[in-house]
């Protein structure tokens, strides 16, 4: 028998910013930028030699940090954005998280296009985002080259799961 449903073509696209470089950014963003630059720095990561720094932004106007951990039994190393995310919640679990600006290098090679969070790493952000009920703003960077801005984190995980389906 022939299905006469008419299934719905739905689109879902999202804009980002592409700023040239590093220094076509805001001051404020270039300074919450250079903060992840030094974050990267102190990251524990000597199996992969790829180190990620973070810097989450709040509305109060404080800003901390994460950077990946690593582990002699890989997968309980943790990255940047998770590190600097659980680190947000849990030193000001009450205030908005306006931005989180995300970099890396590489012992190996030099990183020229922005490093963009995994699909974890996306999860745990926008959890905080649905809970806050406002957008985070999100800058990535390597070490040189494009840096990219997104308007949200949902942007980025489209039909992402949240806790509105935990009854
Ligand atoms: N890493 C991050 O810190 N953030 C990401 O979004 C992707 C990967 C880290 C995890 C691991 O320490 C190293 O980069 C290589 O995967």
């Amino acid at each position: 028998m022939l299905n006469c449903n008419m299934a719905k073509q739905v689109n879902i696209s999202f804009d980002i910013t592409v700023y040239d470089s590093f220094e076509e950014l805001s001051q404020a963003d270039q300074m919450l930028m250079q903060i992840a630059i030094k974050a990267r720095q102190k990251a524990y990561a000597p199996y992969s030699k790829f180190q990620v720094g973070a810097a989450v932004l709040l509305e109060n106007g404080e800003v901390v940090i994460g950077s990946n951990q690593e582990n002699a039994s890989y997968p309980s190393g943790l990255c940047a954005e998770r590190v600097a995310i659980f680190h947000a919640g849990a030193k000001y679990p009450d205030v908005t998280i306006s931005v989180i600006a995300i970099t890396a290098t590489s012992k190996k090679y030099e990183v020229t296009t922005p490093a963009a969070p995994c699909g974890n790493c996306r999860q745990a952000i926008f959890e905080y985002e649905f809970k806050q009920g406002l957008p985070i703003r999100i800058l990535l960077m390597g070490e040189s080259g494009n840096v990219v801005q997104c308007n949200s984190l949902e942007d980025i995980l489209p039909l992402g799961f949240n806790n509105t389906f935990l009854k």
